[in-house]
């Protein structure tokens, strides 16, 4: 049974141990998506601020595919940056410090082995748990502020739809109750601490990265729109893009969805 909880602010914030990440929290029962509130410039520029949300009428993931989520029972939230020196040209790796955070927190809370699905995708027995999408505002050339959109399942146990990728939760795969707080707070702790090896050890996340990746050395399909392409997952370079062996070459993929062919 799908059983709703308050998310209590008090018991996260004993919980928050970060310094900048988390601390404008700002919780609001239904919002239309955290990511679009928080990409406007009338949400303020304070860096870190978090918005989380127990429903969102238009919750959406990557090529604008909804996100369906139960009200009250999972994590949905976004975190804004505002501060210039993470925009530079690793400002990739903020993808992938985003999906590990996820990861080491289920990791370090549960016990629970994680998969990682380029771009940023976080699997549990081969099962999509969460999922991120990041999106940016920008000024002629210039970005202004990125904002990173977490949807983590939690404690729903029940998926209606269709999905590219079969859902579940923790409590699915747990098999115990989730306390939204701790992991919240954990996931906001981890991400604060890692995010600044975009800038001092990238290679770090890169390397925790790819060991949680599977599907490097194997055979895989990668659709973008319409067109689909077949190779190797070859590996991740530095900056985060997918490197393709085909028949032919060595390409390098930017966007799309990888499955194993
Ligand atoms: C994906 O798997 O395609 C990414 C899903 C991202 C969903 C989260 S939920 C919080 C934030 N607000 C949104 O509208 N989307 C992200």
């Amino acid at each position: 049974m799908n059983m709703e909880s308050e998310f209590n602010i008090e018991s996260f914030d004993i919980k928050l141990d970060t310094e900048i990440i988390g601390r404008n929290f700002i919780y609001s029962e239904e919002v239309s998506s955290t990511n679009s509130l928080l990409i406007d410039k009338s949400s303020g520029n304070i860096h870190g601020t978090t918005l989380l949300a127990e429903k969102q009428s238009k919750g959406h993931g990557r090529k604008e595919r909804i996100w369906y989520s139960a009200k009250g029972l999972n994590l949905t939230f976004s975190i804004l940056l505002t501060d210039k020196k993470y925009f530079s040209k690793k400002i990739n790796l903020i993808n992938f410090v985003s999906a590990l955070a996820v990861a080491l927190s289920i990791e370090n809370l549960y016990q629970l082995k994680t998969e990682l699905k380029w771009p940023n995708d976080v699997l549990i027995n081969g099962k999509k748990v969460s999922g991120v999408l990041i999106e940016s505002a920008s000024r002629g050339e210039k970005i202004e502020r990125i904002v990173i959109g977490i949807g983590l399942n939690v404690n729903q146990n029940v998926f209606q739809g269709n999905f590219n990728i079969t859902p579940t939760s923790l409590k699915n795969e747990s098999k115990q109750n989730i306390e939204r707080e701790t992991l919240l707070a954990e996931l906001l702790n981890v991400f604060e601490e890692i995010l600044e090896y975009v800038l001092t050890n990238p290679k770090w996340i890169l390397k925790e990265w790819k060991d949680r990746c599977r599907m490097i050395g194997e055979k895989i399909s990668i659709s973008e729109d319409d067109k689909v392409k077949y190779g190797i997952f070859d590996d991740i370079d530095e900056d985060g893009f997918l490197i393709l062996k085909t028949d032919k070459r060595t390409e390098k993929i930017y966007f799309g969805d990888v499955s194993t062919a």
